[in-house]
């Protein structure tokens, strides 16, 4: 089958068992790779959603321009859908990114705006919304937007459960919450005994895409009964494990990735047997400017990367 263009070729990510990874035999690791979606994370899926809607109920028309506040993968995907769909695209970032995102940006043809790295990506939401008010651009706003969560419940849920319909806890980094509660709806419907578990940045440290509750910004689509549990990592044992994942599964995987396997091996001291479906979110090409691979941070060393901003 061939696909009509790039943007029909998001999703469909594939699900690939982590065979020496987890320490107890009954315990079965499942990684969803969505490096493998064409701008190399999962934002593929909800950008287009988000695009698509708002394209269905008109706010958006040929020409115009779509703004939006993001570190990085969100503004990626929606540079090069944007592109395709031929609307301007203006991405507010701040100035601490690691360069590979405003070049990538770049060559999408979208127009960055920046705000300065210690106003972070609050600043960088206002500024975007104050955009969109004064010209009349069209605001994505994927940490409000519904068509978030259900890019996920329509296409990343039914594609994990098509090829493994038993799933016994769900693990993803916690951005805009889009992933844990479009795919947690749906893994639930199936088994209600499925454990959704977030994974958040150790308050105080930062990783590229999650972020933490402690900061004060709950996304408003992000309804927390629906989680069962979430496990704050540190950027030193996210990179220790981002190296692993090359290490031991030849998987070449973005820093959040490895956050989610540190939180995969912890849940896996209080269980006996299960399937565990870790979200892997992006690829490791944005982050070949940090020598994680090369010197990952052994074992009591590297505290002080707690205190870097790396997204
Ligand atoms: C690298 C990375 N991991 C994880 C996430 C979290 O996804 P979500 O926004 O669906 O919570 C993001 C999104 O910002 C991301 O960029």
């Amino acid at each position: 089958m061939h696909h009509l263009n790039l943007i029909d070729a998001i999703g469909r990510t594939p699900l690939v068992e982590l065979r020496n990874c987890s320490p107890k035999p009954e315990v079965r690791f499942f990684a969803k790779l969505e490096g493998g979606n064409p701008t190399g994370s999962l934002k593929d899926r909800i950008v287009r959603a988000m695009l698509l809607e708002a394209e269905r109920d008109g706010r958006l028309k040929p020409g115009d321009t779509v703004v939006e506040a993001s570190t990085g993968n969100t503004g990626i995907a929606l540079a090069m859908i944007g592109r395709a769909l031929r609307y301007d695209v203006r991405i507010v970032t701040p100035e601490n990114v690691f360069p590979e995102i405003p070049r990538a940006l770049e060559v999408y043809g979208a127009a960055v705006e920046w705000v300065p790295a210690e106003a972070g990506v609050r600043r960088a939401i206002e500024v975007a919304k104050e955009r969109a008010a004064q010209e009349g651009w069209l605001l994505l706003d994927q940490f409000g937007n519904p068509a978030n969560v259900q890019a996920h419940y329509d296409t990343t849920g039914p594609e994990i459960l098509a090829d493994l319909p038993q799933v016994d806890v769900f693990i993803a980094g916690l951005g805009t919450g889009g992933t844990l509660m479009g795919v947690g709806r749906r893994l639930k419907e199936a088994n209600p005994q499925a454990q959704i578990i977030a994974v958040e940045p150790h308050p105080g440290t930062q990783l590229q895409g999650l972020k933490s509750l402690a900061d004060g910004f709950v996304p408003p689509i992000l309804d927390l009964n629906l989680l069962d549990g979430k496990i704050l990592v540190r950027s030193h044992h996210a990179f220790r494990a981002t190296a692993e994942l090359m290490r031991r599964e030849s998987i070449f995987a973005g820093i959040s990735s490895g956050a989610v396997l540190h939180a995969a091996l912890k849940v896996t001291q209080r269980l006996d047997s299960g399937n565990v479906v870790l979200l892997f979110a992006d690829s490791g090409w944005k982050y070949l400017g940090t020598n994680l691979w090369t010197s990952p941070p052994k074992p009591g060393e590297g505290e002080e990367l707690d205190d870097t901003i790396w997204w």
